[in-house]
């Protein structure tokens, strides 16, 4: 089994997910066991405007600990991330990071460019 933490910049209180990463996907948008793949799938919102196709930034979260557990970044990824707010140098997109193992915390910044928009 492996853990996925998720904190929020807000003050929600933090979820836990628990899960098999060797049955992903669990649900259709995002990299199949991706962050966003897994939130989604526990009810657990998280904003993807593209569909989880690596075209927006609106899954931008701030990996906390545990970044070794994540795929590397693709060059697709982090130009798109450089139009992130808030970027920082552990940011990823829910939608292209996908967690195989261990225990990863992920803090949700307070904004995302829809956010900004709306
Ligand atoms: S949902 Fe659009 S880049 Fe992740």
């Amino acid at each position: 089994m492996a853990i996925l933490r998720i904190r929020y910049e807000t003050g929600e209180p933090e979820q836990v997910l628990e899960f098999d990463p060797s049955q992903a996907p669990f649900q259709h948008d995002g990299l199949p066991g991706s962050l966003l793949d897994i939130m989604l799938a526990r009810g657990v919102p998280l904003e993807h405007a593209c569909g989880g196709n690596c075209a927006c930034t609106t899954c931008h979260v701030i990996v906390k600990s545990g970044m070794a557990h994540l795929s590397e970044n693709t060059e697709e990824e982090d130009d798109l991330l450089d139009k992130a707010p808030g970027l920082t140098p552990t940011s990823r997109l829910g939608c292209q990071a996908v967690m195989s193992e261990g225990e990863v915390t992920i803090l949700i910044p307070r904004y995302t460019i829809n956010q900004q928009v709306g």
